[in-house]
């Protein structure tokens, strides 16, 4: 059994979540602007990953195992995703978000959806980011809200979320190239998705 699971997590893990706690009780703004430096100079302390791992992501869908985060608080989730992966455009919870490759190689695309009818979306790419490992990524959906994510090879990366969110809404692609949302659960505290 890991240390996390037998003695909740180690002294990096902690020290992590309480700063990023009081990072969220200044607001979003101080979330996304200071938060992604604390998790990059967090994980290069080797003893962070003791007792941290991913759960092995077979070859239909990555896998998102809690870190760190009390009921109703922040999280940090290490998801694992599996070569030649992509998960379709989806949207957060209007609170941001923010991740850091810990190794392999993410796509993260940045969307805009335009409606085209009813429950009919068109998808425009605002941008795209291709991280290596230590590089952070922010989804504020005050900016760039959908998003997709590509990962060419198998890769791992910690996330932070504000609240453990149970669902996302996803664009599901249909006919004329053109999407319907549609609302998928995650799994909140096994490996799966
Ligand atoms: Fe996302």
């Amino acid at each position: 059994m890991s240390r996390a699971a037998s003695h909740g997590p180690n002294q990096a893990v902690s020290a992590l979540s309480e700063r990023l706690g009081d990072l969220l009780a200044l607001g979003d703004d101080a979330f996304v602007e200071r938060g992604p430096a604390l998790l990059q100079a967090a994980i290069r302390d080797p003893t962070f990953f003791d007792g941290v791992a991913t759960d092995p992501a077979p070859a239909d869908s990555y896998t998102r195992r809690k870190v760190v985060g009390d009921p109703g608080s922040h999280v940090v989730r290490f998801m694992e995703w599996p070569p030649g992966y992509s998960l379709l455009p989806h949207e957060h919870h209007g609170r941001p978000c923010f991740e850091v490759l810990v190794d392999g190689l993410l796509v993260v695309v940045d969307m805009v959806a335009h409606e085209a009818g009813h429950d009919e979306y068109e998808l425009r790419i605002l941008d795209s980011h291709v991280l290596h490992p230590g590089d952070a990524a922010v989804v504020d959906p005050r900016v760039n809200d959908i998003h997709a994510v590509y990962s060419p090879v198998r890769s791992r990366s910690l996330h932070v979320y504000p609240d453990d969110a149970a669902f996302a809404v996803g664009y599901c692609l249909g006919d004329n190239d053109r999407y319907t949302r549609t609302r998928f659960e995650l799994d909140r505290d096994s490996s799966r998705p």
